[in-house]
């Protein structure tokens, strides 16, 4: 028996994986993976995949990276952790000082958690509180877009709206108001992402006009629904938000955890429309994908609101044990040391530039509906048909077909559902996206290639994704 089967078996006696139909995996093999080097993850039998999904978005820089790891390897021996509540240290502070500086002007208060999901709650807790501190706890709705994506815990969920993550667990979700996404993959013939973003914004004013008064805060992730299928759409929208958002007396929350750290072609995202949200959620890409950590930035006035004696029981008693851990605040100031030594939003633009040329060719394929790209990240679309871009039946799974045929030829993509995309670690090369493309256009060819017999129920919903 290999290596990598006797892994394999030893994970499948204990393991119980993310997202994963654990069946799957008596046809589907499970990757063990011993190391990783840039972009690559190489297994117990020497064979390596080049990780064009960053590891679940998490990886900026290659797997290994020296800069990061010396920088984790000399924190550990100073301080691995300590409580953040009475208690301080350096990583978190330079951190704090670094974020601030970084986003837009006006966030100027850090909140840590240890992951994107928390990060969502403590963002809706602090919208929420502070109308409550304000003296108006009637505002306490959410608003959210159609097709969105913010994470697995409950309050998470309830401004989620991928049916496959939040559908069983409906009757435990906050009641929340959900707004059509503008995701211009829907969007008439001939018409531009700014005009569909634009009159799609019509029915979030009206949401907003009928019920601000009992909204707390809407909660977007800008410019690309990740998990919703890399949908994506115009910073127009975002603008238009920001000025309603003013305009109604209602938060504005940006989910960047996917998006934040270069994925648009900016640092950020909300800096494509020149906006600053009242909260700004990072995770993910914070840390180079080395260790989990979330900050949630807000405004002084939002801080303002809870700072008062403590009877008051104003405070914002929100607590994770691992906030603000000072190895993973290590990993994140090496990452943003990289960011501004290397340059890399400036770099990133040819690496993007040449995803884009790679997988051009397969705008003709009789089986892609759309190829749509915003920075570092490029989506394709397989459809049954192009006339009016007929969605397979998630039951096929051809993304999955994909992801084995990628595996073969040693390239982890993942795709979402029908979707393929790249999302990869920004040190790959011009020749690792051809590499990718051709990988791609392969799995494409093969996973649209036969007619698939399952049985789709009368109830068959298209965007019910599988995640591949
Ligand atoms: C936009 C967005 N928000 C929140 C999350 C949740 O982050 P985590 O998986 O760290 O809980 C994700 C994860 O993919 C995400 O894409």
């Amino acid at each position: 028996m290999g290596l990598n089967q006797q892994w394999m078996q030893r994970d499948l006696e204990v393991l119980w994986h993310p997202c994963t139909q654990m069946k799957d995996h008596e046809h589907l093999p499970l990757i063990p993976i011993k190391r990783g080097e840039g972009v690559w993850l190489e297994d117990f039998e020497g064979k390596r995949y080049l990780d064009a999904v960053s590891s679940w978005w998490v990886n900026v820089f290659g797997h290994a990276n020296p800069r990061i790891g010396q920088r984790i390897k000399d924190q550990v021996d100073q301080l691995e952790h300590v409580i953040l509540a009475g208690f301080s240290h350096q990583p978190v502070i330079e951190l704090s000082e670094r974020l601030v500086a970084l986003t837009p002007d006006g966030l100027d208060r850090v909140f840590y958690a240890d992951n994107g999901s928390s990060c969502i709650e403590v963002a809706l807790k602090m919208s929420f509180h502070y109308w409550h501190n304000t003296g108006r706890p009637e505002k306490k709705r959410f608003v959210t877009l159609t097709n969105s994506y913010h994470g697995e815990t409950i309050a998470a969920m309830s401004v989620g709206d991928v049916p496959l993550f939040t559908e069983t667990y409906k009757a435990l979700l906050l009641d929340t108001l959900k707004v059509p996404s503008p995701d211009c993959y829907h969007r008439p013939e001939g018409v531009s992402w700014e005009d569909h973003s634009r009159t799609m914004f019509a029915a979030m004013e009206q949401t907003l006009a009928e019920h601000h008064a009992s909204i707390s805060a809407v909660i977007i992730e800008p410019l690309i629904q990740g998990a919703g299928g890399m949908r994506m759409y115009h910073p127009v929208y975002l603008k238009l938000l920001r000025e309603a958002c003013d305009r109604y007396d209602v938060h504005l929350i940006h989910d960047e955890i996917a998006v934040g750290f270069g994925r648009t072609g900016t640092m950020f995202a909300c800096e494509q429309a020149g906006i600053r949200p009242d909260f700004l959620c990072l995770s993910k890409a914070l840390t180079g994908g080395y260790l989990p950590l979330a900050a949630c930035l807000t405004t002084n006035q939002v801080y303002q609101a809870f700072y008062d004696d403590y009877p008051t029981l104003r405070a914002f008693l929100h607590s994770h044990s691992y906030t603000g851990n000072p190895l993973a605040c290590a990993a994140a100031l090496a990452t943003l040391d990289i960011f501004a030594e290397d340059q890399v939003i400036e770099a990133n633009k040819a690496l993007a530039t040449r995803m884009g040329s790679a997988t051009a060719h397969l705008a003709d394929h009789a089986h892609v509906g759309e190829i749509r790209q915003t920075g570092m990240a490029l989506a394709i679309e397989m459809v049954k048909s192009r006339d009016g871009k007929l969605a397979y039946p998630w039951q096929e799974r051809r993304g999955l077909k994909v992801f084995e045929h990628a595996l073969s030829r040693g390239a982890l993509l993942r795709p979402l559902g029908s979707v393929v995309y790249f999302l990869p670690p920004y040190v790959i090369t011009p020749e690792q996206i051809d590499f990718l493309a051709e990988v791609a256009s392969e799995g494409i060819d093969i996973a649209t290639r036969d007619s698939v017999s399952v049985a789709v129920p009368a109830d068959f919903h298209p965007d019910f994704r599988d995640p591949g």
